[in-house]
């Protein structure tokens, strides 16, 4: 398994071929690649390249040298491409390069405009994104464009806003702009310039606003200490050699070209597909999170995030029964092992319905009768034994004090027969049609998981395919 060591620069790179123009563009703190597309520079015998006014590197007579700060970050390459190890934001600007022969006749001569993007924001479609200014120093005057049109300014206070960004931009009094309802098309470079206030260009900021499209896919279960697939048909033949895959924030694993890497622990237990297909093996009740795999498709990420649950399975429920002595018998259904489980019962090959049922207790008036229990939760279910029971030998035991009992009750119903009828009359609500009743409060097998979500959340999730046949 190859395993990942991350990169500074995330996914913003892969953007920096998509720019029509012939600016050369870098990130702040990244290295910054300049074609000079000049052939023999190294012995020529007069070679020139200045940013601005100042000079940067020089070859006289084959003797080639960087100038100041230049030295210890230039390296230049004999196809004539410049690299600066660690761009800074003062690298932006215009480069001007000069070749001349022995005698002093230019040969050459061209200018590379650099843009040095020192911000990089994620804009989700259809919410706003805001971006901050670096330097703190605010000028009296802030102006934002993007590829040449004018988004909002800021000048003594006074904000405006342009064309297609009125109503959707908002400028702050610290320069930050903030865009709402993003767009496909708000993706690109967004420069501001600083005017200071004697009316001069103080600085400009580049910023660069990727856009990402965020999709949430069902819940998803999976039983502790088995395999679980994430992403599964959801690409349909979409090409993800840059796809990543995390948890939360953190790296799970990523494709860099056609080879999958992976993170820490996951290198020997998971499995990433070029269909976006993530695979855990060796399921841990830890790995409840939010996984996301995220793509770029048409210079938009995309963005689909899941969210797992891990959970024990259930073990095989015992049913046991007592006869309560009014004739009722109470039956409890009892797992080791299983988180959140909830209840099934059958009684004698009649599935019993109403919320009621999904607790562990349950008593029935029946005094014979055949009775099974399930139980199951969203990764498992398992049903008891079937269990027979009897309780009449105990109500004959008891006959003499059920005498007793039936008498006062008798004199007791003769009394409250009126009453009872009238509350039944009153009683608009239709009688269950199975003769069952649960006793409350039932205590609920211990939660190991307090943040685990209660069977009440299940409408938000859609339970994984295999599953769906489980009916509560
Ligand atoms: C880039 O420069 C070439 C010539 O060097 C020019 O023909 C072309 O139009 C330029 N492209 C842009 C987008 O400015
Ligand atoms: C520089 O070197 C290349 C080969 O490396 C040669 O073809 C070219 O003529 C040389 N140029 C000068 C100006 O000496
Ligand atoms: C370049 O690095 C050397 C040591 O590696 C140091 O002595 C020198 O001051 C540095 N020069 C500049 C211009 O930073
Ligand atoms: C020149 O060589 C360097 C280092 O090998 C490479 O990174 C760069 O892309 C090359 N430039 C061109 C224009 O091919
Ligand atoms: C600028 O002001 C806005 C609104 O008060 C705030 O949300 C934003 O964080 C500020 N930006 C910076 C860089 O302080
Ligand atoms: C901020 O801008 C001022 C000019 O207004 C400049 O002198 C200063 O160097 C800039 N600071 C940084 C950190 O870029
Ligand atoms: C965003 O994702 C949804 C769901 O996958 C998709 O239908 C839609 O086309 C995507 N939009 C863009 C602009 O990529
Ligand atoms: C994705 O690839 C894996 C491994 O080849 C395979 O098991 C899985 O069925 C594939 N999924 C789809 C939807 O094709
Ligand atoms: C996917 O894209 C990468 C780079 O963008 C390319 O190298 C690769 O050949 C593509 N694969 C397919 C199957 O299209
Ligand atoms: C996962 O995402 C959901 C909904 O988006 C959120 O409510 C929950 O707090 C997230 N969980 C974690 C552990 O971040
Ligand atoms: C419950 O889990 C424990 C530990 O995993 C196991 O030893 C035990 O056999 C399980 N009980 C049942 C009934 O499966
Ligand atoms: C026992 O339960 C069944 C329902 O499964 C019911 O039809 C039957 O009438 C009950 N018998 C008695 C004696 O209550």
């Amino acid at each position: 398994m190859n395993s990942c060591f991350p990169t500074l620069l995330v996914w913003s790179m892969s953007l920096i071929f998509s720019v029509q123009s012939n600016d050369t563009y870098g990130y702040l703190g990244s290295a910054l690649y300049l074609h000079l597309n000049v052939e023999n520079i190294l012995n020529s015998s007069d070679f020139l390249l200045k940013k601005d006014t100042t000079l940067v590197f020089k070859v006289n007579k084959a003797v080639s040298k960087f100038y100041q700060e230049y030295r210890n970050r230039t390296v230049i390459y004999p196809n004539g491409t410049i690299r600066f190890n660690e761009a800074r934001a003062t690298d932006s600007g215009h480069y001007i390069v000069e070749m001349f022969d022995e005698s002093g006749t230019m040969l050459h001569k061209a200018a590379h405009s650099v843009i040095i993007i020192e911000s990089v924001v994620e804009g989700v479609l259809g919410s706003s994104a805001l971006f901050h200014l670096k330097n703190k120093t605010h000028g009296t005057e802030m102006k934002w464009n993007k590829g040449g049109a004018v988004v909002a300014s800021l000048r003594n206070g006074y904000s405006r806003y342009f064309g297609y960004y009125e109503n959707r931009a908002q400028i702050f009094e610290n320069g930050t702009l903030r865009l709402h309802k993003i767009q496909e098309n708000d993706l690109g470079i967004y420069t501001v310039n600083v005017i200071d206030k004697d009316g001069n260009n103080a600085y400009i900021e580049y910023a660069e606003l990727l856009i990402s499209n965020l999709t949430e896919l069902p819940c998803l279960y999976g039983a502790t200490a088995c395999s679980v697939t994430f992403f599964n048909e959801h690409m349909d033949g979409r090409n993800i050699s840059d796809a990543k895959w995390k948890k939360g924030e953190n790296s799970v694993a990523e494709f860099k070209g056609p080879t999958p890497c992976y993170y820490e622990e996951y290198g020997s237990r998971a499995e990433i597909f070029m269909n976006g297909t993530l695979r855990l093996d060796r399921t841990l009740k830890t790995d409840t999170g939010n996984y996301s795999v995220e793509f770029f498709d048409n210079k938009i990420k995309q963005k689909w995030i899941t969210q797992l649950f891990i959970m024990d399975a259930v073990s095989q429920p015992v049913l046991k029964y007592s006869c309560l002595p009014d004739g009722e018998v109470q039956f409890y259904c009892s797992v080791e092992n299983g988180s959140d489980p909830v209840f099934q019962w059958s009684l004698n090959g009649n599935p019993l319905d109403g919320d009621s049922v999904r607790k562990h207790v349950l008593v029935v008036y029946n005094d014979s009768g055949s009775l099974v229990c399930s139980a199951l939760n969203h990764v498992s279910k398992k049903q008891s034994d079937l269990v027979s029971f009897t309780c009449a030998g105990r109500r004959r035991m008891n006959s003499v004090i059920w005498y007793v009992v039936a008498v006062i009750v008798g004199i007791a119903v003769f009394v409250f027969i009126p009453a009872v009828a009238m509350h039944k009359r009153s009683n608009t609500n239709p009688q269950p049609l199975t003769n069952l009743m649960v006793l409350t409060p039932v205590p609920q097998q211990e939660d190991e998981m307090p943040d685990h979500p209660s069977p009440t959340e299940d409408r938000v999730c859609t339970t994984a395919t295999e599953l769906s046949t489980f009916t509560y």
